[in-house]
């Protein structure tokens, strides 16, 4: 049966554990692999825009010997209205597997139900299952481990926060998150996680980066809500900078998926900083993606 990879629980402990060591793997022999996928053609559907997913995945697609076929969602049919399920079993009669960026995560959710090859989600309103990997990756190559670390995400309970936290309970990592009133996560994503590990939601950032080893941010509105100024006033006391790292460890590393909005979440000195690790968070989607198109391609 093929697999999707649509959110972070679509795969198990061991299963997620085996791809970090993998994408590790992938980065120490970074020219070894070129006849694993040979052959094959990926599709990339992209509703929104992307710098990272779409050239970290061009990029292992074609380092793993396979073609991708990046396709601009105002560039196929289905902007005219044709039917996802159409698009979806027309596209599987000539591609190996479709990694589909879309504004509704129930957009691709019905393109995995009728795709007859498997589906990566790279990115919906509710998942970023991609993005959680290669942090977890990062976090273990500077941290040296996973189970025990503590996450403190700070900013909107969004997409991203929705992985980090399914990754977090796949790993053991603890994760408090602070939002402000409203946005927080989603209550399906909190109860499923809680059986894992440790989830604690505040209101408060300063309380909830108390001995933090992470700090982890994300822009306040996310791609589609660039006109909600009403929600970005309430994240006025949730910006990442020097005052609010000093409640975490000394050697706690900070994350952000990017891109940044410079001087809101996040600002210049932090960023910039000897703490940020948000270059190699941003170079390990490269590894990551190889593990997960071999885990569903060639496994
Ligand atoms: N982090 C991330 O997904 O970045 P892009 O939007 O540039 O792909
Ligand atoms: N939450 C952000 C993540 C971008 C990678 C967004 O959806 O725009």
């Amino acid at each position: 049966m093929k697999k999707d990879f649509l959110r972070v629980f679509d795969l198990n402990q061991n299963e997620f554990t085996y791809l970090i060591k993998r994408a590790l793997e992938f980065k120490a022999n970074k020219d070894l692999h070129e006849t694993l996928l040979s052959g094959k053609s990926i599709g990339m559907i992209f509703e929104k825009p992307s710098t990272r997913t779409r050239v970290s995945f061009e990029v292992a697609i074609y380092q793993l010997g396979a073609h991708p076929v990046y396709l601009s969602s105002k560039e196929i049919q289905l902007c005219r209205g044709e039917a996802i399920k159409d698009t979806a079993l027309v596209l599987s009669r000539y591609l190996n597997c479709i990694l589909i960026r879309s504004f509704y995560h129930k957009t691709i959710k019905e393109f995995a139900k009728w795709s007859t090859v498997p589906v990566i989600n790279a990115l919906s309103d509710e998942h970023h299952p991609c993005q959680a990997m290669a942090d977890m990756m990062t976090i273990f190559e500077k941290k040296g481990k996973l189970e025990g670390i503590k996450i403190a995400y700070i900013g909107d309970g969004n997409n991203v926060a929705h992985s980090l936290i399914e990754a977090s309970a796949l790993t053991g990592v603890k994760i408090h998150i602070a939002t402000p009133q409203g946005c927080e996560p989603s209550a399906e994503v909190i109860e499923k996680a809680k059986s894992f590990t440790e989830i604690k939601l505040f209101h408060d950032p300063v309380i909830a980066v108390e001995n933090a080893d992470v700090v982890y941010t994300d822009v306040w509105l996310s791609m589609g809500e660039e006109e909600h100024i009403e929600k970005k006033e309430k994240f006025k006391n949730f910006q990442v900078n020097v005052k609010l790292l000093k409640q975490a460890k000394l050697d706690a590393i900070v994350m952000h998926c990017l891109p940044a909005r410079r001087g809101e979440e996040i600002t210049n000195e932090i960023i910039d900083g000897p703490q940020s690790v948000v270059l190699d968070q941003a170079e390990n989607r490269l590894h990551t993606e190889k593990a997960i198109l071999e885990f569903l391609l060639a496994l």
